[in-house]
C-alpha cells in the first residue's frame, strides 16, 4: 500500500493547506467538523433498529411536506450542533428547516455559509439501504452578521467546496474543494476517514441508467426519447443495451456513477406543475453536480449547466441529470432539436409506455 492510501483525512487537508500558505485553517476545521457529524450519523444509522431511532417522526412532515424520519430530525441536529461552534460559519441552510440558521451568539461566526441535506434518501433507513449526507460550502457575502435568505441564493458555481457522506456496507466521505475529487472510507476501529479512492473520476460513456420509471407518463419528450432509446437496447439507435437502476437515494446512485459511470436523471417534469423537479438545488443538486463535474462528469438540468442556474430560493427545486459527459450532452442535445420520431414511435403512440399527456 502506498503512503496515500494510509493518509487520513486530516493528514489530506493538512497537505492541501500547505499547498495554499495563505489559508487560515478555517476551512480545513470545517470540513473536519463536518466529517464529525458524518460519523455520528454514521454510527447512529448503522445501529439501525437497536438504535431506537427508526420510524417517522410523529407523523411530522418538513419545510418540503414530506414525511420526517426520526433519523433526519436527528441528524439535522447533528449538522447543526457539531458545526455552529466552531467560528467558521456564517449560517447554515438545512433541507429541515425553513428559514436560515443563525449561528447563536454565544459563538464567533466566519466566513463561510453550509447548506446540508442531513439524511438523502431517509425513506430507505427502514428497508436498510443506503443513505447519506450533502453539504455545499459558500462564502458569506462580506460582512454578513445576520443570514438571509438571499445570502445563500448563489450558482453552484460558487461552491468552495461539496461532498457527501454515505452510510452503506461501509461508510465514505466523498470531497470535492475545488480540485478533483476525493474518496475516503471511514476505518470504524481507528474512527478516521481514511484516503482510499484519490482523484476519483467518472467513465465518460456508460450502459446504465437511472430515472423512477413510474413517472414516465410525465416526462417530457427529450427525456421519453432518451429513455425509449436506451430501452430499445441493441436492435435500437444506440446499438447496445443498457441496464436500469433506482435505489431512490440520490447519494447511492452518485456514488454508483462516481465508481462505475452511469447517467442519472430526476428531469423536470409535469407530474405537479408547481414543483419544477424533485430535487433541492441548493443543498442536493448543486454539490452533487460540483463533484460531478470534478471527477469530469456533467451535470444538467437538460436545458442548462446545473452550476450556472441562480437560484431564486433556498428550497427551490430542479430538474436533474448527471452522470457520465456523453451521455448528459446527448440528453442537453435532445433538449434542443426536434424529434421527428415523436409521432411515429410506438412507445409514444396511444397504447404505449410513454404516452404523452394530452
Ligand atoms: O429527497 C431526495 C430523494 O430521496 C433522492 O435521494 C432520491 O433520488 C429521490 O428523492 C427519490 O424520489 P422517488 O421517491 O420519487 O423515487
Amino acid at each position: 500500500m502506498s503512503l496515500a492510501q494510509h493518509f487520513t483525512l486530516t493528514q489530506f487537508l493538512i497537505e492541501e493547506r500547505r499547498r495554499h500558505p495563505d489559508a487560515t485553517g478555517d476551512f480545513n476545521s470545517l470540513i473536519l467538523n463536518i466529517a464529525v457529524a458524518c460519523k455520528r450519523i454514521s454510527r447512529t444509522v448503522a445501529c439501525g433498529a437497536l438504535g431506537d431511532m427508526h420510524g417517522s417522526a410523529g407523523g411530522a412532515l418538513n419545510v418540503q411536506g414530506e414525511q420526517q424520519q426520526n433519523l433526519d430530525v436527528l441528524s439535522n441536529d447533528v449538522f447543526l450542533q457539531v458545526n455552529e461552534w466552531g467560528g467558521n460559519l456564517a449560517g447554515m441552510a438545512s433541507e429541515e428547516l425553513e428559514e436560515p440558521y443563525q449561528i447563536p451568539e454565544v459563538y464567533p461566526r466566519g466566513r463561510y455559509l453550509l447548506t446540508f441535506d442531513p439524511l438523502d434518501g431517509s425513506s430507505n433507513i427502514d428497508v436498510n439501504v443506503s443513505v447519506g449526507s450533502i453539504f455545499s460550502i459558500l462564502r458569506a457575502p462580506e460582512g454578513t452578521d445576520v443570514v438571509c435568505e438571499e445570502d445563500f441564493l448563489q450558482p453552484g458555481t460558487s461552491q468552495v467546496a461539496a461532498g457527501y457522506a454515505i452510510y452503506g456496507p461501509s461508510t465514505m466521505l466523498v470531497l470535492t474543494i475545488g480540485e478533483g475529487v476525493h474518496g475516503f472510507t471511514l476505518d470504524p476501529m481507528l474512527g478516521e476517514f481514511v484516503l482510499t479512492h484519490p482523484d476519483l473520476r467518472v467513465p465518460e460513456e456508460t450502459r446504465e441508467f437511472a430515472i423512477n420509471a413510474s413517472n414516465s407518463r410525465f416526462w417530457e419528450v427529450p427525456v421519453k426519447r432518451y429513455v425509449d432509446e436506451c430501452l430499445a437496447g441493441a436492435a435500437g439507435p444506440r446499438g447496445k443495451d443498457f441496464n436500469m437502476r433506482w435505489i431512490a437515494s440520490m447519494v447511492a446512485e452518485a456514488h454508483r456513477i462516481l465508481m462505475r459511470g452511469g447517467v442519472f436523471m430526476y428531469p423536470r417534469d409535469t407530474k405537479d406543475p408547481g414543483k419544477p423537479g424533485r430535487l433541492r438545488l441548493l443543498y442536493e443538486a448543486n454539490p452533487i453536480a460540483f463533484i460531478i463535474e470534478q471527477a469530469g462528469g456533467r451535470a444538467s438540468t437538460g436545458r442548462q449547466a446545473l452550476l450556472s442556474v441562480e437560484p431564486t430560493g433556498l428550497h427551490q427545486r430542479i430538474g436533474v441529470v448527471f452522470g457520465s459527459k456523453q451521455e448528459v450532452e446527448r440528453i442537453e442535445r435532445y433538449h434542443t432539436e426536434p424529434f421527428a420520431g415523436e409521432l411515429e414511435n410506438p412507445l409514444f403512440n396511444e397504447r404505449g409506455l410513454f404516452r404523452l399527456p394530452a
